[in-house]
């Protein structure tokens, strides 16, 4: 898959219309992320893959005296993400269009790196995490958190291959870019992976976690129905949509069972 054509297409436009829809979706995933970063209050931050930049002014609130570099491949995420960003409510957060795999960030210019979902749709794994190691001072750390195969009764995954024969193929599964979302989720994979790209002190640690696809059911087929890039969908279909979602109604929304690791990483002194 190319990432920065698929990003930059309807997928991408899609993403950014709906920013706060998919800030929610992940938001579930911050509090493992942010626990293993453990940020310090002056922390150089870098954000690969930063889409509309939530994780970037959560980072900044964390870091009051250090600053946040958010790099997205795609443009109107980054556009999305200095949309939604200010400077004198949120902190030192900027920017940055580029492709993480060969980017020229400044040497040794952050303190963390960090990724909430945005290191799994590299080319080339090794290239690209090689050259984050470059942006982490010498001890400067990795933390990021990637997909894990959700169980097969775990929500996610069942949920989504039901909307899939209900739509005929959606582009949640079966895709380059569902291909790509799974492609760190073999914690042995991505160990080898990193270390080949210079780091050490290499881990990952499933933790469960849900992703929220709306408010209830019907909320949460609206929402997957305007994703779907096919011809119009039928109110017949919308309708067995929203009974695919009915049994993951919680009071705190839609809630699909799904899994990730957390990944950490260091580079040497
Ligand atoms: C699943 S989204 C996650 C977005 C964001 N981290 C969040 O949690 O809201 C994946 C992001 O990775 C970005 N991305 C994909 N390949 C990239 C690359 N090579 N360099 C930089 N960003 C990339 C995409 O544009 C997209 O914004």
């Amino acid at each position: 898959m190319n990432a920065a054509e698929a990003w930059n297409g309807p997928l991408g436009r899609h993403w950014a219309a709906h920013a706060e829809r998919y800030d929610a979706m992940l938001a579930p995933f911050d509090a493992a992320l942010f626990e293993a970063a453990a940020l310090g209050a002056a922390d150089r931050v870098l954000d690969i893959g930063c889409g509309t930049g939530g994780t970037s002014r959560a980072a900044a609130r964390l870091a009051p005296r250090g600053r946040v570099t958010g790099v997205d491949i795609s443009e109107p995420l980054v556009e999305r993400a200095r949309a939604l960003t200010d400077r004198a409510r949120d902190g030192d957060v900027t920017f940055e269009l580029g492709d993480a795999q060969v980017h020229p960030f400044e040497p040794g210019g952050f303190d963390l790196a960090i990724s909430r979902g945005g290191v799994m749709f590299f080319a080339d794994h090794v290239t690209a995490f090689r050259n984050i190691r470059r942006a982490l001072r010498p001890a400067g750390r990795l933390v990021f958190v990637c997909p894990r195969p959700a169980p097969p009764d775990g929500g996610e995954r069942e949920a989504l291959a039901r909307l899939a024969s209900l739509t005929g193929g959606d582009h949640a599964v079966n895709t380059p870019v569902a291909e790509a979302m799974a492609s760190l989720s073999d914690p042995d994979r991505t160990g080898a992976v990193l270390d080949s790209a210079g780091f050490e002190d290499i881990s990952s640690k499933p933790v469960a976690a849900a992703t929220r696809w709306g408010a209830d059911a019907e909320d949460a087929a609206d929402f997957f129905v305007s994703r779907s890039q096919g011809p119009p969908v039928p109110d017949a279909t919308r309708a067995a949509i929203a009974d695919v979602f009915r049994p993951y109604e919680t009071p705190g929304g839609v809630l699909l069972g799904a899994g990730i690791w957390v990944v950490s990483a260091r580079r040497p002194r």
